[in-house]
């Protein structure tokens, strides 16, 4: 897994939604009730940008069809079978890091 640095401060008084690049991903950096998420920014039914949407109770809201997507697990919702990614994030001393396995990374964690 490579962690890359993401250029945002984080202001949790309230909820928000970012679009940040971590390596070659675009992923929405997610603050909700003091908690960071990272997902990733596109909606898997038809390609919409997520970072548009909103986020309610722990969900972020696609701004095209309303599917919603589980912060922490990437889950859809009932009877939509589908899920976005989800990477690990950090807030250390120097700022907020999100972690991202390359394929090789997956294909490691696979046969393990
Ligand atoms: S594109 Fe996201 S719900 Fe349709």
């Amino acid at each position: 897994m490579t962690w890359h640095k993401i250029d945002h401060t984080p202001d949790f008084s309230r909820p928000f939604i970012k679009k940040v690049k971590a390596g070659s991903k675009s992923i929405c950096l997610v603050g909700f009730e003091g908690k960071l998420y990272a997902v990733s920014a596109k909606c898997p039914h038809a390609g919409a940008d997520l970072s548009e949407g909103l986020c309610v109770r722990k969900l972020i809201v696609c701004p095209y069809h309303r599917y919603t997507y589980d912060l922490e697990t990437g889950k859809g919702g009932e009877g939509q079978n589908d899920f976005i990614e989800t990477y690990p994030v950090e807030i250390r001393e120097d700022g907020v890091y999100i972690g991202v396995n390359s394929l090789w990374d997956k294909l490691r964690l696979g046969f393990k």
